[in-house]
This record gives C-alpha cells, structure tokens and sequence, in this order.
C-alpha cells in the first residue's frame, strides 16, 4: 500500500484527496498547504466523511512537508488558478515558482517518488517539475489528457444521448486552446463516431472541448475541480494498481510524434514506476499539423520558463 502526498488543499487539490480515499486503494493521503490549517480541515471533513462512505485511507493535512516523508506519489496542484479573460499561459510567473520551490521541498524526503503535475501551464508546469527535481522522465507526468478527454466524451454523450461510459476516445497536444481531439480515433460502444454524428456537430464539439476550461471558468469565475480531482485521482489508481491502463497524459517526448526535449499530451500506458510507454498513433497529415501547431504553442511558454531561470 502507498502514501499519496497532494500539494495544494484549494479546489483540485482538496478533491483529488477526497476522490482518492473513495477508491480506498492507499493507505495515507497527506494533504499540504502553505495554510496549514486550511489543509488541515479539508483532511479533517475528508476523514470524518470515512465511516459514512466506508473507506480506511488515513488523510491527514499538514503545512510541514516532514509529514510528507517516504510519499510513493505527489500530486501537485499548488498555485494560482485562472480567472475570467486569462489564459493558463498568464498563470506562469506566478506558478513557476511555487512548482519548483514545491518539488524542490519534497525530495528533501521523498528521495524518487513520481510526480503528478495539476499546476497551470500545465505542460510547462510538467517541464518545470522535471528539471526541478532532475528525476527520471518516467516519473513527472501532467494530467490533461484525462481531463480533456473526459469533456470531449461527456459532451458526445449529451449530444448522442448515450452514456458517457461508452464513449472511448483520445486527444494529443498541450492543455490549451490548441489541444487536439481525434475524432478519427474516438468510438461509441467500438462504433466509429463519425459514423454516428454529422460532421458540423462533431467540429463544434471538438471546438467546444479545446474551450472547456475557459468555458467553466466563465461560468464560476475560477476554473473547474470536481472533473480535474477526478482525473488526477484516476491516474494515481493506476500507478499503484499497476494494472497497464492507457490514458493521454502530458509526458517527455524525445523524438515521438516528431517532438523532443519538451512535454506534451500523448496516450501512455501508466505502471508502477510512471510511464510504462509511450503509444505513437499513425496521425494523418492534417492531425500531425494540428500537434505540430500545439507544440510550437507549447514552446513558446516553455520559453518564457526558461528565461525566469528558476533553475
Ligand atoms: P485553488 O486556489 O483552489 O488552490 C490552490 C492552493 O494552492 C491554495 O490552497 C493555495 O494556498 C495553495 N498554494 C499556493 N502556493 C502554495 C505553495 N507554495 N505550497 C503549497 N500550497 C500552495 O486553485 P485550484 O482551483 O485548486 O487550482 C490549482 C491549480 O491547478 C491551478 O494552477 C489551476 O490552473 C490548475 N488546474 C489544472 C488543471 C489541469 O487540467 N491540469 C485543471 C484544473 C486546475
Ligand atoms: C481546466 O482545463 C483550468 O486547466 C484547467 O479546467
């Protein structure tokens, strides 16, 4: 059984906690805050919530990260989330920093855990995490994918009025308005999608979906939890059950899909030490243009890390 330590005890971080103690699959979950006593009484709910729901996982909330010692995996959710009329790419300055000084803390007692990465920009925050902690690229991995995809199938649901359940698609590309949904590879129950929906409506989905966030941060005025805690909790499941799930993450590529030296969002097959390998789809012209244009997209922010020389 492993310990889970989440970073950041605000929307996301809070219900990755919650959602994870649900799946009862770890034995102690450390939530950590710069305001301790606000993680502290998110763990402290979370905990009383337990003999309700039946579920043993120990949480705990803390602002110390000794109490983070010996974590197998860290989710890091710390930093500021947008408001309306901002990018993810704004939120740079200002999480750079705390992305770093936050891996930095952990390896103090943590020596190799794997990281999960929430923090907006989220690619750039993965590669900011990456070359924080100077650690195995297996091991620092950003959760998108997950999360874009999940909008993609749940609008296709609406839309198709199926279950989201039988929705199976995947999506590449950075987490921004240039991520790229593969209608070409998504299904309904093993059905080609395009066969089931008119293409007008599929492309108004696909553009929907590259809005998502912004979508619900115009709605509530900061951006979304319950489907980002949701994926970030999925992807910690599978790492500890080890069970060779295959999900689209943000990951290192070196050479796949033509990109290297940077993160962005691939289908990955996750195990117990991170990435246990990298899926290469055979894109088509246009689809390898639409991942090429989001990878420069990318890279420019990456860029702009690399000039606040944090490291
Ligand atoms: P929030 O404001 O509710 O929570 C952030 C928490 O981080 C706050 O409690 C704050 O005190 C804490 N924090 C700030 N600096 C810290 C530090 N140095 N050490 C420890 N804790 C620190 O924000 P929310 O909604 O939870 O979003 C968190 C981040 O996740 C944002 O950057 C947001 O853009 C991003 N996000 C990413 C998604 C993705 O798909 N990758 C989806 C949703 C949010
Ligand atoms: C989202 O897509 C803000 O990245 C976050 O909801």
């Amino acid at each position: 059984m492993s310990k889970v330590t989440v970073v950041g005890a605000g929307n996301v971080g809070a219900t990755v906690a919650n959602v994870l103690a649900h799946k009862d699959i770890v034995n102690e979950i450390v939530l950590l805050d710069i305001k301790d006593n606000f993680a502290k009484g998110k763990a402290l709910d979370s905990w009383q919530q337990a003999p309700i729901d039946y579920y043993s996982s120990k949480i705990i909330g803390t602002g110390d990260y000794k109490d983070t010692k010996g974590s197998d995996i860290v989710v890091i959710t710390a930093g500021i989330p947008r408001k309306p009329g901002m990018s993810r790419d704004d939120l740079i300055s200002t999480n750079a920093k705390i992305v770093v000084s936050v891996t930095k803390s952990i390896l103090k007692y943590s020596k190799k855990p794997i990281f999960i990465i929430v923090s907006n920009p989220l690619d750039v925050m993965s590669y900011a995490a990456l070359m924080a902690s100077k650690l195995s690229p297996e091991r620092v991995i950003g959760m998108a994918g997950i999360l874009d995809t999940a909008r993609y199938r749940a609008f296709l649901a609406t839309e198709l009025e199926v279950s989201p359940k039988d929705i199976q698609a995947v999506l590449m590309g950075g987490h921004g308005d240039t991520m790229v949904p593969l209608p070409r590879f998504t299904t309904v129950a093993g059905i080609p999608v395009t066969d089931m929906i008119n293409k007008r409506k599929l492309n108004s989905i696909v553009e929907r979906t590259k809005k998502g966030g912004g979508e619900l941060v115009k709605l509530m005025g900061t951006s979304a939890w319950y489907a980002p805690g949701a994926a970030a909790a999925q992807m910690v499941e599978s790492i500890v059950k080890d069970d060779g799930r295959i999900f689209p993450c943000s990951v290192w590529l070196q050479g796949e899909y033509g990109v290297k030296d940077m993160f962005l969002g691939v289908p990955v097959q996750l195990g117990k030490e991170g990435i246990k390998r990298i899926l290469t789809l055979k894109l088509n012209r246009d689809e390898k243009k639409l991942l090429k244009d989001s990878a420069k997209a990318v890279n420019e922010v990456i860029e702009s890390f690399k000039k606040m020389k944090l490291i």
